[in-house]
C-alpha cells in the first residue's frame, strides 16, 4: 500500500509528465511518444485521482473539462484595455504609417526601423490569467472594457496550458496575463460542419464563427469537442525586457504557444517583403488568416507612440483582399464537360474578390445548388482563395431575396448538342449521354487528348482546337491525323509557319507510350497513374481491349468502377474504330518487354470443368482460371483439358474416366493457380 506521500509524489510526478508532453505535442509541435504511451500515463493518472480524490488540483490535465455547465456568464473587467488595431489595406498606407511613426519619434527616412510581424489570425482575442503559474481565469475581448469569464471553456483547449513552465519555481511570475487569439483549425472547422451536416444541424459559416460559437458555450463539454487552438502575440508585463520578440521569446519559456511565423523586419521594404512571403503561404496555411500585424518592437518607442481612440499608434493591421465579397447573380449557364457532366456556371455583376474581378464562379452541381438554397438574381457570397476557382458560398444573409428571383431549373437537353440529359443511378452528376458526337465534349476529349502528359502535340490550344471542331475539319479525334498544311491555312489567323509547325508537331507525336496513349483516351476514372498501371500490366494494347472485369479489378489500383468504364470504353465500336485509325495512322509505343502469350495467359487454349466441393468458391475458381486464359465449360468432352474434382463429385467424374479425360483434385487446382 502506499503512503500519501507516495501517492502524492506519484501522482506529481505523473502530472509533470503529462504536462512536457502536453507541450511538446501542443505547444511545441514535436511530440515524444507515441499516442498510445500518453494515453497510458493519462489513464494512469486518471486511476490514481479517482481511487485518491483528496489530490485532485483544478491544474491537473485530468481537470481541463468541467463535469458540468456553469449557470450564466459572468463578466471580466480587463486590467488594461484589449485595443483594436487601426488597418491598412495597401503599400502606400503601409508607407505613411511608417513615415508618420518617424516623424513622430523624430527619426530620418534613413534610419533603421524594427518591426515585428506577425500574422493576423481570424478567430477570436482572449486573454489568460495566470497567478503562481496555475491558469486561473480567461476571458473574452467584449468591448474591449469588459469582456466575459470563459475560464471553463479556456480551459479544454490544449494548446492553452493550465500551468506554466520553467526551469525553476522561482522564476514563474507572480502574476501573468497573456494575451492571443483562439482560432478552430480549417480542417477541423470542415470535419465540424461535415458532423452538423450528418445531424441536419445548421453549418458555421467559417472557423471564425464557429470558434466564436464553441466559446460561447456554457458547458464545457461541448467546447471540449470542438478542434480550437490558441496562439500568444503579447502580455502585459514586459519583464524588462526590449523588443516585442524578446518578449515572444520569454513568453515561449513559459510553454506559452506562439507562431512560428512571427518574425522582426527592417524598414518597409521588411514589411512589404513579409506580406508578400505570407500572401503565398496563405493557402497551405492550416489556419484562416486575414492579413499580418505590424508592430513596432522596441517598447520604449510603443511607449513614445501611445495610443489614438481604441488603437495603438505603434500597430497597425495590414489587410488581405478579402476572400468573399458580395454580388448578385445574374444568370446560370450549364457547361458540358470532357465527360458529359454538366457544371453549373454563375454569371456575376462583376465583384473584386480575393484579389481580382470575378464575374463567373462554379456552382458545383444540382445537390449543391439545392442545399445551398441559391435563386437567379439572388444576392450571394462569392468565395475565391488562393488561385482555386471561385465559387458561390450561398445566398447573401444580410439581404431578403429579391422579387424577381427564380429557381434554377436544370436542363433536361444539353444546351449544345440537344441530346438527352441523365442523372445516373447513385451519381450527383447530370450527364449529356451523347459522347464524342456532343461538340463540348469533342472539344474537351481533343483538348486532353493533345495535352502534355497524354500526346504532347505542342502548340494545339484551346483556340485552334474550338476552330477545327466549328469549321469540320475535326468530326472526330482520329481526325487529327488528316491535317495538311493547306487545310490548316483555311482556318482564321492561322500562318502558313504555324500551319507547318502544327503538322510536325502531329508528327512528332506519333511515338509515344502505352500509357500515356491509354491516358490520352481519356476513360473516364483512368487517370495518369491508372494508365500506367495498365500498361505495365497488359504490356499491348489488344490485351487490354480483351481484359475482362475479373482481370482488371484483380489489377491493384483499379476498383469496379473503373473497370466497368474501361470494358464499356473498349466494348464501343466507335471507340474501337478510332483506336484503329490512330494506330493505322502511325502512332506507336515500343513494346514493354514482349513476353510470349503463354507467359501471362500460360492456361490460354485450356477448357476445364469443375465438379464437387473445393475450398474456394466456383465463382472464385472460375474467375481465377479465366484471368490465366482458360475457359470453363459445364458439361465433359473429349475436348476437355480436365475436371477439377472436390468433394462430393457428380456424374462428371464417370464421364471423363469414360473419355480419358484428366481429373484433378484440391492440391493440382492450388498449383494451376500458384
Ligand atoms: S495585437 C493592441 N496581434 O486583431 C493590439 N492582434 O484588430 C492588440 N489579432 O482583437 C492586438 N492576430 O483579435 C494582435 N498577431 C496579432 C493578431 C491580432 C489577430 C486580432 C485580435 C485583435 C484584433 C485587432
Amino acid at each position: 500500500m502506499l503512503n500519501d506521500i507516495n501517492i502524492n509524489t506519484k501522482i506529481a510526478k505523473l502530472r509533470q509528465l503529462i504536462e512536457k508532453h502536453d507541450n511538446a505535442y501542443h505547444v511545441l509541435d514535436a511530440p515524444l511518444i507515441p499516442d498510445g504511451d500518453y494515453d497510458k500515463l493519462y489513464q494512469e493518472l486518471l486511476a490514481l485521482e479517482q481511487r485518491y480524490p483528496e489530490y485532485i488540483t483544478p491544474d491537473s490535465p485530468t481537470q481541463r473539462v468541467a463535469p458540468k455547465p456553469i449557470s450564466a456568464f459572468l463578466t471580466h473587467t480587463h486590467t488594461q484595455p484589449m485595443l483594436s488595431l487601426s488597418n491598412a489595406f495597401s503599400e502606400a498606407e503601409i508607407s505613411q504609417f511608417d513615415k508618420r511613426i518617424r516623424q513622430l519619434l523624430t527619426l530620418s527616412e534613413t534610419e533603421n526601423l524594427s518591426y515585428a510581424c506577425e500574422p493576423k489570425f481570424d478567430g477570436l482575442a482572449v486573454s489568460l490569467h495566470y497567478e503562481k503559474g496555475i491558469l486561473v481565469k480567461g476571458a473574452t475581448r467584449g468591448d474591449g472594457w469588459v469582456g466575459e469569464d470563459i475560464t471553463h471553456n479556456l480551459k479544454t483547449i490544449s494548446s492553452i496550458p493550465l500551468k506554466l513552465q520553467a526551469k525553476s519555481p522561482q522564476d514563474i511570475p507572480e502574476n501573468l496575463e497573456i494575451r492571443g487569439e483562439v482560432y478552430m483549425p480549417i480542417q477541423g472547422f470542415e470535419a465540424l460542419n461535415q458532423h452538423c451536416l450528418k445531424n441536419n444541424e445548421k453549418l458555421f459559416a467559417n472557423p471564425r464563427n464557429a470558434a466564436a460559437g464553441s466559446l460561447r458555450q456554457l458547458d464545457p463539454r461541448i467546447t471540449a469537442k470542438r478542434p480550437l487552438a490558441f496562439y500568444a502575440y503579447g502580455c502585459t508585463s514586459h519583464f524588462g525586457l526590449n523588443t516585442h520578440m524578446d518578449l515572444l521569446a520569454k513568453l515561449n519559456t513559459f510553454g506559452i504557444r506562439l507562431c512560428a511565423l512571427s518574425q522582426e523586419v527592417i524598414n518597409t521594404q521588411g514589411i512589404l517583403a513579409y506580406y508578400q512571403d505570407l500572401l503565398t503561404k496563405r493557402p497551405s496555411l492550416p489556419y484562416q488568416i486575414d492579413g499580418m500585424v505590424v508592430k513596432i518592437n522596441h517598447f520604449d518607442f510603443q511607449k513614445k507612440l501611445g495610443f489614438v481612440a481604441k488603437a495603438p499608434r505603434f500597430a497597425i493591421a495590414y489587410k488581405f483582399p478579402a476572400e468573399e465579397a458580395e454580388t448578385q447573380l445574374e444568370s446560370v449557364d450549364f457547361q458540358v464537360g470532357r465527360t458529359g457532366v454538366l457544371t453549373p456556371v454563375a454569371r456575376l455583376k462583376p465583384v473584386y474578390v480575393g484579389g481580382v474581378t470575378v464575374s463567373n464562379a462554379t456552382l458545383h452541381n444540382i445537390d449543391e445548388i439545392h442545399r445551398k438554397d441559391i435563386y437567379v438574381h439572388d444576392w450571394v457570397i462569392v468565395r475565391r482563395a488562393g488561385d482555386v476557382i471561385p465559387e458561390v458560398v450561398g445566398p447573401s444573409l444580410n439581404r431578403p431575396r429579391p422579387k424577381n428571383a427564380q429557381k434554377i431549373v436544370f436542363p433536361t437537353l444539353c444546351p449544345v448538342c440537344g441530346s438527352d440529359i441523365k442523372q445516373a443511378k447513385n451519381e450527383v452528376a447530370m450527364r449529356c449521354m451523347s459522347g464524342l458526337y456532343c461538340k463540348a465534349q469533342l472539344i474537351e476529349a481533343i483538348k486532353h487528348y493533345v495535352s502534355r502528359k497524354a500526346m504532347n502535340i505542342d502548340g494545339l490550344g484551346e483556340k485552334w482546337v474550338i476552330q477545327l471542331i466549328e469549321s469540320g475539319l475535326i468530326k472526330h479525334i482520329h481526325d487529327l491525323y488528316d491535317l495538311t498544311q493547306d487545310n490548316l491555312l483555311k482556318l482564321d489567323r492561322m500562318a502558313e509557319k504555324s500551319a507547318q509547325n502544327l503538322v510536325d508537331a502531329i508528327e512528332n507525336s506519333k511515338k509515344t507510350t502505352l500509357g500515356k496513349f491509354i491516358y490520352a483516351l481519356g476513360i473516364r476514372e483512368i487517370g495518369e497513374v491508372a494508365a500506367f498501371t495498365l500498361s505495365k500490366h497488359f504490356k499491348n494494347l489488344d490485351n487490354l481491349m480483351l481484359a475482362t472485369e475479373a482481370e482488371l479489378v484483380a489489377i491493384p489500383d483499379i476498383g469496379p468502377v473503373a473497370a466497368s468504364h474501361l470494358i464499356r470504353f473498349f466494348q464501343d465500336k466507335p471507340n474501337q474504330n478510332m483506336i484503329e485509325k490512330i494506330i493505322q495512322a502511325g502512332v506507336f509505343w515500343e513494346s514493354i518487354q514482349e513476353l510470349p502469350q503463354s507467359l501471362y495467359l500460360p492456361l490460354l487454349g485450356k477448357t476445364y470443368v469443375i465438379t464437387g466441393t473445393l475450398s474456394q468458391s466456383r465463382e472464385e475458381i472460375k474467375e481465377k482460371l479465366a484471368a490465366l486464359g482458360a475457359k470453363i465449360a459445364s458439361a465433359v468432352s473429349a475436348k476437355t483439358t480436365a475436371v477439377i474434382a472436390g468433394d462430393a463429385p457428380g456424374s462428371k467424374i464417370q464421364k471423363a474416366e469414360k473419355l480419358g479425360v484428366a481429373i484433378l483434385g484440391q492440391a493440382e487446382l492450388d498449383k494451376l493457380l500458384m
